[in-house]
């Protein structure tokens, strides 16, 4: 006969074995799975980028970009996405983008800064070959607004402050205030040192459109690429947005991409995508005119069938 006192001693120390050994089963499954981890952690860190830094000398900065001949298709992928695409594009030039979704807009633009390389043809900066710069170099001279912008989870100022890190608050708030950005950012709880929750998600669309913008003015780059990043912002502030760029980024040359004709139409040229061509580039009063593709999108938004993407 065993006394009580004796079976409860075995039952604890028979569960404080099993405790143990089932630890160590955990500890094992952590450790084989670290070590599966970092195989893969490795692979990508081992990985040659495929655009490779250039090593010429940068030419003086202007803000000229220039298409000769390009065809795209994007890696692994037969279909082109761009065809012969030619177009000089002038320092300081207000130059818009209008065309269908999926005609190819995007995938324009990011050729500029070279985040993809053409597949035949060659696009320039300022003169020479995106492909011969550093990447550094090149990519200084360039600011991009991405189609959908991204926030951290930082107060508005340093998310602004990314574009340029040594910039001082006067600065910050220059650039704010020329995106439309100001009074909002003024009428949160802590002004410019409200925290922004993870993804942006504190903040309306058009909001985040304008935190975004203001980053990119930050940078003071000779080339401004904003991708359809006004989408978001109704007409009167993106009239707003579009004054004060012209006003105060005057020798900047400025490539926005918009599905509104209102947004485009004061451009100095209109460059109009469609299914991977480039079918014109003119004036708005002249397109009127020449370009069956302009008048037909034209028409689609006066009857009221403009659409938000
Ligand atoms: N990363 C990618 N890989 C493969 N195909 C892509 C990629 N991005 C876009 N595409 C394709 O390229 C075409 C043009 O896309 P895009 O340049 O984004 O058009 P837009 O900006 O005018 O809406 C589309 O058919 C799209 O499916
Ligand atoms: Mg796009």
């Amino acid at each position: 006969m065993m006394a009580p006192g004796t079976i409860m001693a075995a039952i604890t120390y028979i569960s404080q074995i099993l405790n143990g050994l089932m630890m160590l089963a955990m500890i094992f499954q952590s450790v084989s799975r670290g070590i599966a981890s970092s195989r893969r952690l490795k692979e990508v860190l081992d990985t040659e980028p495929a655009i490779q830094d250039g090593t010429m000398e940068a030419p003086e900065e202007k803000g000229a970009v220039t298409f000769e001949h390009v065809s795209f298709s994007y890696p692994g992928n037969k279909t082109p996405v761009l065809k012969d695409i030619n177009i000089d594009i002038q320092p300081g030039e207000f130059l818009a983008v209008i065309g269908s979704t999926g005609s190819g807009k995007s995938s324009f633009v990011q050729l500029i800064p070279r985040f993809y390389d053409v597949t035949e043809g060659c696009v320039r900066v300022d003169g020479m070959d995106v492909r011969d710069y550093k990447l550094e170099d090149l990519r200084k001279r360039i600011s991009y607004v991405l189609q959908k912008s991204e926030l951290f989870s930082t107060t508005i100022k340093d998310n602004i402050a990314i574009g340029n890190p040594s910039a001082s608050f006067e600065e910050i708030q220059k650039a704010a205030v020329c995106a439309q950005a100001d009074e909002f950012i003024n009428s949160q709880k802590d002004g410019y040192d409200t925290a922004v929750a993870e993804g942006g998600m504190s903040l309306s669309g058009g909001q985040r459109q304008r935190i975004a913008i203001a980053r990119a003015l930050l940078k003071k780059s000779s080339v401004m690429i904003f991708d359809d990043s006004t989408s978001a912002l109704d007409v009167k502030t993106e009239k707003a947005f579009r004054e004060a760029l012209l006003k105060e980024y005057p020798d900047v040359t400025k490539i926005i991409i918009a599905q509104r004709i209102s947004s485009v139409m004061y451009a100095d040229r209109v460059a109009v995508i469609n299914d991977c061509e480039l079918v014109a580039c003119d004036t708005h009063d002249n397109l009127m005119k020449t370009c069956e593709i302009y008048q037909d999108i034209c028409s689609s938004q006066m009857k009221g069938g403009e659409e938000d993407e």
